[in-house]
């Protein structure tokens, strides 16, 4: 259960207005906020937010509720989801109320509420530091007014100044009670190894806030003034339980609501970039802080639009490492185009120079699809170097394969086709052998958890022992398995391994294929001790002089009917219509098969077990439904693999 502490904070720190405004557009209407309703069709806004109460209300359909309610009527979550899932949004740490584990959240959570309370103490000192010190004054605002912020500015992202000292900053928070494991744990003093003595990480440097999505302070960039030689030019807080590099962008608290209303981000490098567009009145920017993106600010920044524009400076440097960044942009879902600025410009020197106006319609003018553009790039690099050229193709590729809608993907072969010279229907051969592989794998995992779930039910059902067997149906699905072996065995089923190899690790599970037909049980022995002697599979010619009869005179059998499958086989089995890419899927179906008679022998049993007293209910239901739920799927998979691409 959740401690009703948390729940009250949930309730007590989630913005109701930002909530909604994940969902529908407000607008401001004195101190409250007005939008269409989302629970209902409507033309003229009835439904209300206010802020100050924290709850939402719709005049016209008459629902309203708290920010948990909200999300529960918006997601159709329950409580305790919709309460996880707001935690989790706005970096609150749910205490359970019992047992030890809620000990540790509440720890947890107490040592997050003591870094807030430090970082917000910290920010006010550099503020303070910047604005109403003689030091700041001098040194540090003219720093920012000539770099081109505005007062305004300087106020709104709340820039502050560290002055030129060791223990500034050490001192003023010891006098104010901090204690030093505190101060040491958010990173804003270090102690030094030789001699213990204590000292400020923030010395003489410019100070950036580093804010989360909901608006707290989570740690400090400081930037050196002027000339940057030997020191770093910037120094960052270290992470920690509010700070989490990968998952942080700059600026998103100021930019979700503009990257909600043009329904695409600017993502660039920089603070100061995100800055001077914000200035300029380009409010959809934020910054990965110069590292390639990572899948925890992809996640973050999709919560707002799926478009993005990632906005590189004019150096080709930093542009091939961040190439490996957009890749996880398009793993992640994400339409991702690409801008760079010229050479030896930045967003934050170009926007000057062009203006916000002019900076737009170059943004504009200048976009690529990120696969063109770095198809282009990876090209020109290469230059004719022919094993270069096969590199930056294969890397193209695997980058086009990401794509899930097919569509998008020929188009881009297409265009891929000028651009490396070769031709698109090579091009599309490649990229379905990438997608192959991938569903391959894929699907093994698939048999592999139906495997133990099967192997969970069964125990249940034999009462501890575990030995599930996949009995064959019939002796047609038997020889239907030999007959697949012999004439496909060496032929590819995935990268790595041939027919043989799948059907052999099949037989190998831990959960036994048993055939019943002795015939053919012995074959299938021979066949798996063949598998185990000899690298390379045998071909139906060599079958035929095994010195096991019974395969040698299966194998005559299969060659004689050559062309055709035997009828049994058609009848009984799925059509054997093509023997190009289709094999793969239809011995992939078959096992799925053996698996699905498997589960609906065991949805009976446990149908049974139901009314049953040695057996605990919930136990058998919950079996049950899984069962039911797996069956459903796999009948959804059988047969709906072939020809995926
Ligand atoms: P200006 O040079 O002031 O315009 O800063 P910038 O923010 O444009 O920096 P730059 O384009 O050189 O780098 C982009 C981002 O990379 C910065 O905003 C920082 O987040 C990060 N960065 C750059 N240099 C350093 C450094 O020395 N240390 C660390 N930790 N991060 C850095
Ligand atoms: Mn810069």
């Amino acid at each position: 259960m959740i401690h009703p502490h948390s729940i009250q904070q949930i309730l007590d720190t989630v913005p109701i207005d930002d909530l909604v405004g994940d969902y529908v557009k407000l607008k401001r209407s004195g101190s409250r906020f007005k939008g269409n309703c989302p629970f209902h069709d409507e033309k003229t806004p009835s439904f209300v937010v206010t802020p100050s109460l924290n709850i939402y209300k719709c005049f016209g359909c008459q629902k309203g509720g708290n920010s948990i309610q909200f999300l529960m009527e918006m997601e159709q979550m329950t409580f305790v989801e919709a309460a996880r899932d707001l935690a989790k949004r706005y970096g609150i740490t749910l205490m359970e109320s019992e047992g030890p584990k809620g000990e540790e959240a509440m720890e947890q959570q107490r040592q997050k509420e003591s870094l807030q309370a430090l970082n917000e103490f910290a920010l006010t000192f550099f503020e303070s530091q910047l604005h109403n010190t003689e030091e700041g004054q001098t040194v540090a605002l003219p720093y920012f007014k000539e770099r081109g912020y505005t007062t305004e500015t300087i106020k709104e992202w709340r820039l502050g100044y560290s002055p030129q000292s060791w223990e500034a900053f050490y001192n003023h928070a010891k006098k104010a009670g901090y204690s030093d494991e505190l101060l040491l744990n958010a990173g804003l003093i270090k102690k030094r190894d030789s001699d213990g003595k204590i000292y400020d990480l923030f010395r003489n440097r410019v100070i950036f806030p580093l804010v989360s999505v909901s608006g707290r302070v989570v740690g400090f960039a400081g930037r050196i003034m002027g000339k940057v030689d030997k020191a770093p030019k910037y120094v960052n807080s270290p992470e920690t339980s509010l700070y989490k590099k990968s998952d942080f962008l700059f600026a998103t608290d100021k930019a979700k609501n503009a990257i909600r209303a043009e329904d695409y981000s600017l993502l660039m490098e920089g603070y100061t970039d995100v800055m001077t567009l914000h200035q300029a009145g380009i409010k959809n920017a934020v910054a990965s802080s110069g590292t390639a993106l990572t899948p925890g600010q992809i996640k973050l920044i999709k919560r707002f639009s799926e478009n993005a524009t990632a906005v590189y400076d004019g150096d080709k440097a930093g542009i091939k490492a961040s190439l490996r960044g957009v890749d996880l942009l398009l793993e992640g879902g994400l339409n991702v185009r690409v801008v760079t600025m010229p050479e030896g410009e930045d967003p934050d020197s170009y926007c000057k120079q062009l203006g916000p106006e002019g900076f737009k319609e170059f943004l504009k003018n200048n976009e690529q699809n990120f696969i063109v553009f770095k198809a282009n790039m990876l090209f020109e690099e290469a230059g004719s170097d022919p094993i270069k050229r096969s590199e930056a193709l294969r890397d193209i590729l695997q980058s086009i394969s990401l794509i899930n809608d097919g569509l998008k993907r020929d188009a881009l072969l297409q265009e891929l086709e000028s651009i490396s010279q070769t031709e698109v229907d090579l091009l599309r051969t490649e990229v379905s052998k990438i997608l192959h592989k991938k569903t391959r794998t894929q699907e093994r995992k698939v048999l592999r958890e139906v495997d133990n779930l099967i192997s969970d039910a069964s125990k249940l059902a034999n009462k501890g022992s575990s030995i599930v067997e996949y009995a064959l149906n019939d002796k047609h699905q038997e020889k239907a398995i030999l007959e697949f072996v012999l004439k496909f065995g060496g032929m590819e089923f995935d990268e790595d391994n041939r027919i043989i190899d799948f059907v052999v690790e099949e037989f190998e599970q831990d959960q036994v294929i048993k055939f019943k037909d002795p015939t053919y049980a012995k074959i299938m022995d021979r066949l798996m001790e063949i598998h185990s002697e000899r690298p390379e599979w045998v071909t139906i010619k060599e079958l035929i002089a095994d010195p096991t009869v019974e395969i040698s005179s299966f194998a005559a059998n299969i060659l004689s009917e050559e062309h055709e499958l035997s009828k049994a086989f058609e009848k009984n089995m799925i059509s054997v219509t093509t023997r190009s890419e289709n094999y793969k899927n239809e011995i992939y179906d078959l096992f799925l098969h053996l698996r699905r008679t498997k589960i609906e022998e065991l949805i009976i049993e446990h149908q049974k077990m139901l009314g049953d007293e040695e057996y605990d209910e919930t136990e058998v239901l919950d079996f049950l439904n899984e069962l039911i739920r797996k069956k459903s799927e796999i009948a959804s998979k059988i047969g709906a693999v072939v020809t995926r691409i």
